[in-house]
């Protein structure tokens, strides 16, 4: 990858017509690094939320060694990149044949599972084996998250203390729970109520209890969603946990994949027509901007103009001569679904042209692109400097963070 000093500073190298991704490695080491000293058990990186090289490698680097694996995919991408990992298979339905690859070929002993009839495959794929961590998955409240994914996975009262029970009799090895609070979650009482929930089922089930996963969920800060500080996840986390009925040498994972990623990469896009606040820019709900589009998040956003860029002109020298306005994206391909009804807030004379940085798309961002109507190409270089916004401490001067044209 390539590498500037900012994303103003690509664009006048590289004057691109596809989107760009500006990829910041010092900001998911700082993350990773939070995490590792906050949070008083393993890190579990969702690998989903961003697989490419650059942040795996960040995070080994910063000393991530577990990582949530969804796919027999991911399990080939990880091991091949780190021999010694481990991975844990946290997806609660897989397909007989990753089950059995996952076991038999990459070495993966972890396996997530909310059905007895998940239990039998993983059982009968695996030959019996009985060093498994088999991870039960409890359908936990997600009415504090702004990413519902409570409707498709996680199992309930007696059904849960079935599958409790028949879990436990299978492995000599550990047992656990996890859950899932839902993505962007905005208050730590959803992992009070969650742990309370979990602390339920494991005394009805009666059963011993080895490993505790509070899964992701953990929030980054976008515009109009401003969580409170990380701190207070961890701590009403430790607090709870604390005082779980499971053995004292109980394990505590964590899965993050959005607050390690979200704020690492920006992606500049390029306006090729407006239509009055319509801006036609080249990615969409079929590129990079799927939670823009599909769930209508706002992102923060900044203007590279192209008549200007020779001159050198910053971002913060136009903040001072622009007046504001609301404009709404319209992406690359046929479909009338693809657009972002924002609003985002950039100088009202944005004109065909110009580039436009779209930050905090580190997360769940390049890896959902697809190559619909012949776009999903993206240019991917690295810059050093500061994200619009963080959760986490800086490594930079103060004086390097560029001023936001908008807070949404
Ligand atoms: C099982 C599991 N763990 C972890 C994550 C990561 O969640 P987040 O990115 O919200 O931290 C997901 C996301 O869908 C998930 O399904």
């Amino acid at each position: 990858m390539d590498h500037f000093t900012s994303a103003h500073d690509a664009v006048v190298h590289l004057r691109p017509d596809v989107p760009l991704a500006v990829n910041r490695p010092h900001r998911v080491r700082a993350a990773t690094r939070w995490f590792l000293d906050a949070f008083e058990g393993d890190i579990l990186y969702a690998v989903k939320a961003n697989p490419s090289p650059w942040v795996l490698e960040a995070l080994w680097r910063e000393g991530v060694r577990h990582f949530d694996v969804a796919s027999v995919n991911e399990c080939k991408l990880v091991r091949d990149m780190f021999p010694t990992a481990t991975l844990a298979f946290m997806h609660p339905v897989k397909n007989r044949t990753a089950i059995a690859r996952a076991y038999h070929e990459f070495g993966c002993r972890i396996f997530a599972l909310d059905t007895l009839e998940e239990l039998r495959k993983i059982q009968e794929e695996t030959g019996g084996a009985t060093d498994l961590t088999l991870m039960v998955r409890l359908g936990v409240s997600n009415a504090d998250a702004s990413l519902k994914l409570e409707s498709k996975f996680g199992t309930h009262g007696e059904e849960a203390v079935l599958l409790l029970r028949h879990a436990r009799a299978a492995t000599e090895e550990d047992l656990g729970v996890c859950f899932h609070v839902g993505s962007q979650c905005m208050s730590p009482n959803a992992w009070r109520d969650a742990l309370y929930e979990t602390s339920k089922l494991i005394i009805q089930a009666g059963v011993t209890v080895d490993v505790v996963d509070v899964g992701g969920g953990f929030p980054a800060v976008y515009p109009n969603m401003a969580p409170p500080p990380m701190q207070s996840y961890v701590d009403e986390i430790h607090r709870l946990f604390d005082a779980m009925p499971v053995t004292m040498n109980c394990k505590l994972w964590s899965e993050p994949g959005r607050a390690l990623v979200a704020e690492a990469t920006s992606i500049v896009v390029k306006i090729d027509l407006r239509k009055g606040n319509r801006l036609y820019i080249n990615d969409g709900s079929y590129g990079t901007l799927f939670d823009a589009t599909h769930i209508k998040w706002q992102f923060p956003v900044r203007l590279i103009r192209s008549n200007t860029l020779d001159q050198g002109a910053t971002c913060a020298d136009e903040l001072l001569v622009s007046k504001l306005a609301d404009f709404s994206f319209f992406g690359p391909t046929c479909d009338s679904l693809d657009c972002a009804e924002g609003p985002f807030r950039l100088p009202e004379d944005a004109a065909e042209g110009d580039w436009i940085e779209i930050g905090m798309l580190g997360a769940y961002g390049v890896t959902m692109k697809t190559g619909f109507n012949g776009y999903g190409e993206v240019i991917e270089v690295q810059s050093s400097d500061t994200p619009f916004t963080s959760m986490f401490p800086s490594d930079q001067p103060a004086g390097q963070v560029v001023p936001l044209y908008a807070k949404g």
